[in-house]
């Protein structure tokens, strides 16, 4: 391929980042520090990865906080997450609002604390028009919850329609999913160096291009974030097309 036509071809930045943020126990057991420290850390390096997506004008994240297999953990380790999310919500909200982000939580919140669900409800409502960056955090999550939440809803709206399951398309059933009304994540990042999905966005992520770093997320910084856009930059995708096929079409939009 020449440079020309590289650079024609490249991503621009993603539209929507969806990140698993891993490995926040791991760097606290390094400093022999409690596994929360990691988690506190980790809650500012978000707060600084916001500010990059609004910086460089990326506008949509979703950050993967506490999975549906996330209450396996020991139940001390559950409080604090559980807290730290209270703090988050209680501290950031107006700050968040006031630099024009929406935030929406992802999952299951029939079982949060009832605190929570409420601090949710208020953080959601005061920063519902925002338009800068939505912001999904995703706890009590999990790919497979969704699917089948998504399911149930589709199914019995088309059943109430009148119409039969053989008119029931993949778009009936994606229309109820979590983040149905944003575009699908263009890149995914995972910190710690696990490369697996562990539940997230399992239906979202089809053709997500997949960024594995062994850097763990308390250390993730601008840098850090720099190549992965970087490496999403030379990727081409395809969805099910040839290579040549996507080089003719950048031509021909020229
Ligand atoms: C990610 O970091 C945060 C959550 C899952 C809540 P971990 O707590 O999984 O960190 P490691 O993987 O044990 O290092
Ligand atoms: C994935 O991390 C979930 C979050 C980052 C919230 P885990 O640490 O829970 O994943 P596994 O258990 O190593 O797959
Ligand atoms: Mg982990």
């Amino acid at each position: 391929m020449s440079s020309a036509l590289a650079a024609e071809t490249a991503n621009k930045h993603p539209r929507h980042i969806a990140i698993i943020m891993d490995g926040n126990g791991r760097w606290a057991y390094r400093r022999h520090l409690p596994r929360v420290a990691g988690h506190r850390r980790g809650a500012e390096v978000v707060r600084e990865m916001v500010q990059r997506c609004v910086d460089l004008k990326i506008p949509h994240l979703t950050l993967f906080a506490f999975s549906t297999e996330n209450w396996r953990r020991p139940p001390l380790e559950v409080r604090l997450l559980m807290n730290l999310f209270r703090l988050l919500l209680r501290r950031e909200a107006r700050k968040l609002h006031e630099n024009g982000v929406r935030l929406r939580i992802i999952g299951e919140r029939s079982n949060l604390a009832a605190d929570l669900q409420t601090l949710i409800a208020e953080a959601e409502a005061l920063t519902a028009e925002n338009r800068r960056l939505t912001l999904n955090l995703a706890v009590n999550y999990g790919g497979r919850w969704d699917i089948t939440q998504a399911t149930k809803r589709a199914v019995a709206r088309h059943l109430e329609s009148g119409e039969s399951l053989d008119t029931f398309r993949e778009e009936d059933l994606a229309a109820e999913l979590c983040l149905a009304d944003s575009p699908e994540p263009d890149l995914l990042i995972r910190t710690g160096g696990e490369e697996r999905i562990s539940n997230f966005l399992i239906w979202q992520l089809a053709y997500t291009e997949f960024y594995f770093t062994d850097t763990l997320w308390p250390d993730f910084d601008g840098n850090a974030l720099e190549l992965a856009l970087k490496s999403f930059a030379h990727r081409q995708r395809r969805f099910g097309r040839t290579g040549d096929q996507i080089l003719d079409d950048a031509c021909a939009s020229d």
